[in-house]
């Protein structure tokens, strides 16, 4: 596994296009989930410098903070509350363009303006969420949907 990352400038897609096989080769011969999942998130914060990308693990009936990169965050929240226990909720993914506009948006910090929820699904059940936040308004749209859930399908359970 090469443990540098290649960081090409560009469009949104070349940027994914560029990171999605560097992804492949850090899973590659990984099975341990925590890596895996803390691998991932220091690649995208690395290629988009991110506010905050991270996941959140499904544990009984609430979702724990897990691996990510960027300041401290709320440890625990509630399925069905703010974006992260929605995208829970509905497994789906959630693409929220202004963060205050959302009803019940968690304000983990005042600088994250817009943020993209992916569900990470198992068996057919969500395990899990990827949170990416941005610091700019309206920073993600249909191909940061695309690749991320192309990104977390990679995940081995
Ligand atoms: N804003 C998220 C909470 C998690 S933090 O942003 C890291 C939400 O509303 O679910």
């Amino acid at each position: 596994m090469a443990e540098d990352l290649l960081i090409l400038k560009g469009t949104k897609k070349e940027q994914y296009e560029s990171l999605l096989p560097q992804i492949i080769g850090l899973l590659e011969g990984e099975t341990d989930l925590i890596a895996n999942l803390a691998n991932i998130s220091a690649a995208l914060k690395e290629q988009f410098g991110w506010f905050w990308v991270g996941f959140y693990l499904v544990k009984v009936d609430e979702l724990v903070l897990g691996p990510f990169q960027g300041p401290v965050a709320c440890t625990r929240i509630r399925k069905g509350r703010g974006v992260c226990g929605s995208s829970w909720q509905q497994a789906t993914t959630l693409v929220v363009p202004d963060v205050e506009l959302f009803p019940g948006h968690i304000a983990c910090s005042s600088l994250s303006r817009s943020e993209i929820v992916v569900p990470l699904m198992h068996n057919g059940t969500v395990v899990g969420v990827l949170d990416v936040d941005s610091s700019e308004l309206d920073q993600f749209d249909e191909t940061d949907k695309l690749y991320l859930e192309k990104i977390v399908s990679l995940i081995n359970w």
